[in-house]
């Protein structure tokens, strides 16, 4: 049944040639050539391989393509128009204002880890846009960093919130 799997993509649908069991990561990076989420682990682990489904943050790393087949997958890529449609803004801007925020914080330091940090911050913010520390903690909670670059990456996701006061 190659061929014939068609998925969303930033808002573009394209038919893909992997095979419905093929893990999302390798068909975002090898066919659509999306280089935002990341290998790192391969076993949900980690969340640099994170991405938005219907707004949701999902490891595509262990999620096979079939999976999201008439849903929304969002990737760093796209979280620039995700947020603009989300808040309803009549352009869309460079950079969300996570990605905004990582680089004002100097968040992260080797960066591959901050591609899922980013992902989950952004879907942290759409749902609870003032969210406490302890609510950041708690949904970051998931993402390794190897680099130990957390107390930045919260200070982050505290300016991001902060400017869309
Ligand atoms: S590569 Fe997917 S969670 Fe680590
Ligand atoms: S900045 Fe290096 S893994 Fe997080």
């Amino acid at each position: 049944m190659r061929g014939k799997l068609k998925i969303r993509v930033n808002e573009r649908v394209t038919e893909i040639a992997a095979a419905p069991h093929t893990p999302l990561l390798y068909v975002l990076s090898d066919e659509l050539q999306l280089q935002g989420p990341r290998f790192g682990c391969g076993l949900a682990q980690c969340g640099s391989c994170s991405v938005l489904v219907n707004g949701e943050e999902v490891r595509s790393c262990v999620t096979p393509v079939s999976a999201v087949a008439g849903k929304s997958v969002t990737t760093l890529e796209g979280l620039p128009a995700w947020y603009a449609k989300q808040k309803k803004l009549a352009k869309v801007p460079a950079l969300h204002p996570v990605q905004q925020a990582f680089i004002d914080e100097q968040a992260v330091q080797c960066g591959y880890c901050f591609n899922g940090m980013i992902i989950q911050a952004a879907e942290l913010l759409s749902k609870t846009p003032q969210p406490t520390e302890a609510q950041i903690r708690t949904a970051m909670n998931g993402h390794l960093c190897r680099c130990g670059s957390y107390p930045r990456v919260i200070k982050a996701i505290q300016r991001a919130a902060e400017a869309a006061r």
